[in-house]
């Protein structure tokens, strides 16, 4: 007899986390199937309802013994490309020297500038690369990579041309946010009010010209750009139609997520110190709060951001990794949700909201990432663990058993 075919591929034997807005926890729907048409999802369910002989039903079937698969991760900040390494300024630190000190000293960002300046394209190109990897092997399909250790015209591009080709030769899905505005560099510090319009009316046009910005970041902070300053950036991003995001309110109240929320921004990242002004800003323009607990970690921060407030103000919170060789050099976006759930008491499910369907929203991608929803891209990672708490749980511990990318099996990475 001949077999109606009507799937690329079926998994079945698995539970699903869709995180999808049903009102049952992490969405769940257990001993269930998902099917892929192409580099979609196509079908979602209960295993049960499947009739036919699963191989009568997609050209592929795989087993997922009973593991759970969930949206692939989304690290919605990260600094990935970048040359050197801090390690002698966290020696400081734990001498007792601050980050903003280090900073005002030209070290900080300012010295892995000089480093990403001096370094080819190539050997920057392959130094990112094996950083991505260690990322991507605990499922991380999507990824927002930011500029900002260049600076100046020609290495701002290489970055983010960097960035553009990670996309083209790994399995994952590249956003890249220019972030002119992360320090002051050395050429304009004798001329510090000149900087923000060069940016605004020769850095960021070129950019943007050239295809390589997906959406404008900027610093809002005493050590980095006055709210004046940010203000011009944005209008400038908003005027060539740019969706943009902020580092705001880390070190202090700089009032940065009320200037997001009025250019209704993606997101804004940090808020340790935002204030419930703020606060109630962001919950009318639907900008996501972005939580960054590894950088509050390695800078042994204790004001926590309000996380009882982004609740009742009902603001979506997303997770990233912030990767970046000053405020947070890790690789573990796992050990990441950890620190999210042990220093800011954020649950399982809201943590790994974060780093799917909130993140999603972070970089604009709702409609087609971040759930496991029919129509939506078949990125997903089929984990061996026997609840979704468990990947918010362990330290070290990588239980990864397939990565699927546009509905191809990528693993391993
Ligand atoms: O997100 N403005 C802060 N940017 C990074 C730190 C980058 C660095 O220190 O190199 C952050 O924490
Ligand atoms: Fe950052």
């Amino acid at each position: 007899m001949e077999k109606n075919i009507i799937w690329d591929t079926l998994w079945i034997d698995v539970n699903l986390a869709t995180f999808d807005d049903s009102q049952v926890p992490y969405g769940v729907i257990e001993d269930a199937a998902i099917a892929v048409q192409g580099d979609k999802i196509a079908w979602i369910g209960s295993q049960s309802d499947l009739k036919a002989p699963y191989t009568d039903l997609a050209h592929e079937v795989h087993s997922g013994n009973h593991g759970w698969i969930m949206p692939g991760f989304i690290d919605c900040h990260t600094h990935l490309i970048y040359a050197g390494n801090r390690s002698q300024e966290f020696e400081l630190r734990l001498q007792g020297a601050t980050y903003e000190a280090l900073a005002e000293a030209g070290g900080g960002i300012r010295s892995t500038v000089l480093a990403t300046r001096a370094m080819d394209e190539k050997t920057l190109f392959e130094q990112s690369a094996k950083r991505l990897k260690v990322l991507l092997s605990e499922g991380v399909t999507t990824i927002e990579i930011k500029s900002g250790y260049g600076l100046a015209l020609e290495s701002e591009e290489k970055m983010l041309r960097i960035a553009r080709r990670l996309g083209e030769q790994f399995p994952v899905n590249v956003r890249t946010s220019f972030l002119g505005a992360h320090a002051l560099p050395d050429e304009f510090l004798n001329a510090p009010d000149a900087y923000i319009p060069w940016l605004c009316d020769v850095l960021l046009p070129y950019l943007h010209e050239h295809h390589l910005v997906d959406a404008v970041d900027a610093s809002c902070e005493h050590i980095a750009f006055s709210f004046e300053e940010v203000k011009q950036i944005f209008s400038k991003a908003k005027s060539l139609g740019l969706p943009v995001k902020l580092h705001a309110d880390q070190l202090s109240d700089s009032k940065g997520a009320l200037l997001a929320a009025e250019f209704q921004a993606f997101s804004a990242d940090h808020l340790e110190y935002i204030s419930e002004d703020s606060l109630k800003a962001m919950s009318n323009s639907g900008t996501v709060a972005v939580l960054l607990p590894a950088s509050f970690y390695y800078l042994r921060e204790t004001h926590v951001p309000p996380i009882n407030l982004f609740r009742q103000y009902k603001i979506p919170i997303a997770i990233g990794s912030d990767s970046n060789p000053g405020t947070a050099p890790t690789l573990s976006l796992l050990t990441t949700l950890n620190m999210a759930c042990i220093l800011f008491r954020l649950t399982p499910e809201e943590v790994l909201r974060g780093v799917t369907v909130h993140a999603a929203k972070a970089l604009g991608l709702q409609e087609t990432h971040g759930t496991l929803t029919p129509g939506k891209i078949a990125d997903f990672v089929l984990w061996d663990i026997e609840r979704p708490a468990e990947l918010t749980y362990w330290i070290g511990y990588n239980p990864v058993v397939h990565i699927v990318k546009s509905g191809k099996i990528v693993t391993p990475v």
